[in-house]
């Protein structure tokens, strides 16, 4: 017996000496200290063995156990210090860094300001919690007003001491970036020409071309002799800046109680299997007169048009995404592809 532990002993100190890595180690380890080891195996036959015969090779093979254990912490804590570097194989396939990327609609926002900043238009912000006033009564939409019905609302509760109880006041998710307009020429002089890039809140039931929480970009431009015509051009531009010569697009009369006159810009889209059909991406128009006079400019002095498109429909036309929910799905096989 005692033959069999100096043999262990001096095998395995050699193997430990030997061990270049520290998966080597483990093999080792496994081989005498694991359930199944040559030393374990020695430790459980000590039951058979006679009382003397136990007195003698008990204390020896528990020396041996902690001998090895020790053995094989220190050459371990050795190899970790010196970094492995025998285990470094050169052959393998490199391991692939996965890294985060914008959300195409991110993406596409910084296109669309840039196109713009590259028109020389201002880009502004507002808050996405607004008041009633900025949303609906300063853009000519009375309580009351059937256009109303066209914005269905996330209103919000306030708190029941609140300052902002006055009914002209009450809070509600933005339905527009419209408001912006207000806000800006309350502050500000013309002549000037901006874009509103922001998120909108409607309350309606979600289908392949409307969520309930998407992105507009509004647009605003004033001055002295501003006239549809600078539209048409700013659109086109903008449009083509964007998708390129080649694209299909039309204007059709629409109402917005904030514009006279108001219309809509609809562009052609290619369905799966070469179905066509028209998209409506923007409303748009002059601005009306009653807008003028709610922020004091004089509307017989200055003119201008105004717009507001959505960006998941734009996203939808550029990237050929059938179904606007897409986009918020959370999907990495759809998100990754951008
Ligand atoms: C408006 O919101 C007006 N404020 C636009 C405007 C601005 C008109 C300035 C005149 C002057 P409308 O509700 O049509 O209009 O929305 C504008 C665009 O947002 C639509 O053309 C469409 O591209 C997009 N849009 C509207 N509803 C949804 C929806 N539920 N999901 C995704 N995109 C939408």
């Amino acid at each position: 017996m005692f033959d069999q532990i100096d043999k262990i002993r001096k095998n395995a100190k050699e193997l430990v000496k030997d061990a270049t890595g520290s998966a080597q180690l483990e093999e080792i380890r496994v081989r005498y200290l694991g359930r199944k080891g040559e030393v374990t195996a020695i430790l459980r036959s000590l039951k058979d063995l006679s009382l003397e015969e136990k007195r003698k090779v008990g204390p020896a093979a528990q020396q041996l156990q902690k001998e090895l254990r020790d053995l094989i912490e220190k050459k371990s804590a050795d190899l970790k210090a010196d970094g492995e570097v025998y285990e470094l194989d050169v052959t393998k396939p490199g391991k692939r860094i996965e890294t985060g990327h914008l959300h195409p609609l991110s993406k596409l926002e910084e296109e669309i300001r840039n196109i713009f900043l590259s028109l020389n238009f201002s880009v502004v912000e507002g808050p996405e919690v607004e008041s009633e006033h900025y949303n609906f009564d300063a853009l000519n939409i009375p309580e009351g007003h059937p256009a109303r019905d066209m914005w269905d609302t996330f209103w919000l509760k306030e708190p029941g001491n609140s300052k902002l109880r006055n009914k002209s006041s009450r809070l509600l998710l933005r339905t527009h970036t419209s408001p912006m307009q207000i806000r800006y020429m309350e502050k500000h002089n013309p002549p000037f020409q901006i874009i509103v890039p922001g998120r909108v809140f409607r309350y309606e039931a979600s289908d392949a071309t409307h969520e309930i929480n998407f992105h507009q970009i509004e647009g605003l431009m004033v001055g002295k002799d501003i006239s549809l015509a600078n539209f048409k051009f700013v659109i086109e531009t903008f449009l083509k800046k964007l998708f390129g010569p080649d694209i299909e697009f039309r204007y059709r009369p629409s109402y917005f109680p904030f514009v006279e006159p108001g219309l809509e810009v609809d562009m052609r889209m290619t369905a799966k299997g070469g179905k066509t059909g028209w998209l409506e991406i923007m409303g748009a128009g002059m601005v009306h007169p009653k807008v003028f006079d709610a922020v004091k400019y004089d509307p017989r002095e200055w003119k201008g048009f105004a717009f507001g498109m959505g960006l998941e429909r734009l996203a939808m036309l550029k990237y050929k995404i059938p179904d606007v929910r897409l986009f918020y799905s959370g999907d990495t096989r759809f998100i990754g592809q951008f």
